[in-house]
């Protein structure tokens, strides 16, 4: 913490000169969910506080999409990405065109994309999901069959929630969950038994099948804290075991975990940099602003 620490002093007194508050991911490392943060959490709650915010200037500590969310909803506002470059693999499986190719193989589904996507595709979509709400969502929406995308994992484990509804899904997924499998839980289960483990849903199904609880980020935090496992294998980003262990003194994570690169692009020293410079404002072309927040609005409006 010492070689952090004139950053963070650095960082929380530009806030306060600039009039910014920290937006900040479950996924940054613990120098910003615990030195600068304002708000943390998941997605979910990230766009809801984005639209709470007053202050003129809001620093996104996560990746684009993020961002993107919070300018949508929030559009008076200077939204600030420490790092142009933190995107995800999951906003750059479908474009716009992508959900016209599925309109049209399932004329009438509606269709649900996650919020790790761009402007333009949520624009294109009928309401948005994150991990925190996804089953909820396709269980409200009218009509047998609903489109999911972009994260085939995702909609494959909603599908097994939802089993009144066909599902259908684009083939993208999370390049952090996707390297997670079954087998390496297993493995790890007849090593060490007593380990609770825990899952995203954005890990292939037969992973979440091995698992002991399935959640969102924030989910994951309300479970550990809930529970109190004494051994816990969060199978995620590797931030979420570090930033919530001080928390828990009395849980030991345990076992492997993926590092998200576009995460980590998100430093204390681009955040200062960020500040300083203002840069860089995140921009949504006009005509996207309005239908793209309809489609984040109707499903804050849903998972109330
Ligand atoms: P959460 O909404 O669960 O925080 O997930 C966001 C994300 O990018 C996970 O990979
Ligand atoms: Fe995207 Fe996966 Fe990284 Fe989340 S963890 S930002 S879904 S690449």
């Amino acid at each position: 913490w010492a070689m952090h620490a004139p950053y963070v002093q650095a960082i929380n007194r530009l806030k306060a000169e600039r009039g910014a508050v920290v937006l900040a991911h479950n996924y940054m490392t613990p120098e910003i969910y615990h030195g600068i943060a304002d708000v943390v959490g998941d997605s979910l709650q990230l766009a809801i506080a984005a639209t709470r915010v007053d202050a003129p200037v809001i620093v996104q500590c996560g990746v684009h999409f993020m961002a993107e969310t919070s300018k949508i909803l929030n559009p008076g506002k200077t939204v600030l990405m420490p790092d142009m470059a933190a995107g995800c693999s999951l906003a750059e499986a479908i474009t716009p065109e992508g959900i016209a190719v599925m309109r049209a193989r399932y004329p009438g589904a509606p269709v649900v994309s996650y919020v790790n996507t761009t402007a333009a595709v949520k624009a294109a979509s009928d309401i948005c999901c994150t991990s925190a709400n996804a089953a909820q969502i396709v269980r409200a929406l009218p009509g047998d069959t609903v489109i999911m995308t972009p994260d085939k994992y995702l909609a494959q484990n909603v599908a097994r929630q939802v089993p009144e509804k066909r599902v259908v899904w684009w083939d993208g997924a999370c390049i952090v969950h996707e390297r997670f499998t079954a087998q390496d839980l297993r493995d790890f289960r007849a090593f060490q038994p007593d380990t609770t483990i825990i899952a995203h849903p954005e890990c292939p199904p037969d992973v979440v099948a091995e698992a002991d609880y399935t959640g969102s980020t924030s989910g994951i935090i309300d479970f550990v804290a809930r529970e109190r496992p004494a051994k816990a294998l969060l199978v995620t980003e590797c931030s979420m075991a570090s930033n919530i262990a001080d928390a828990h003194p009395a849980v030991e994570f345990v076992g492997p975990c993926n590092m998200c690169p576009y995460m980590k692009m998100i430093t204390l020293e681009k955040v200062l940099w960020s500040l300083h410079s203002m840069t860089t404002p995140v921009e949504v072309a006009a005509e996207l602003v309005a239908p793209a927040r309809a489609a984040v609005e109707r499903m804050i409006a849903l998972s109330a």
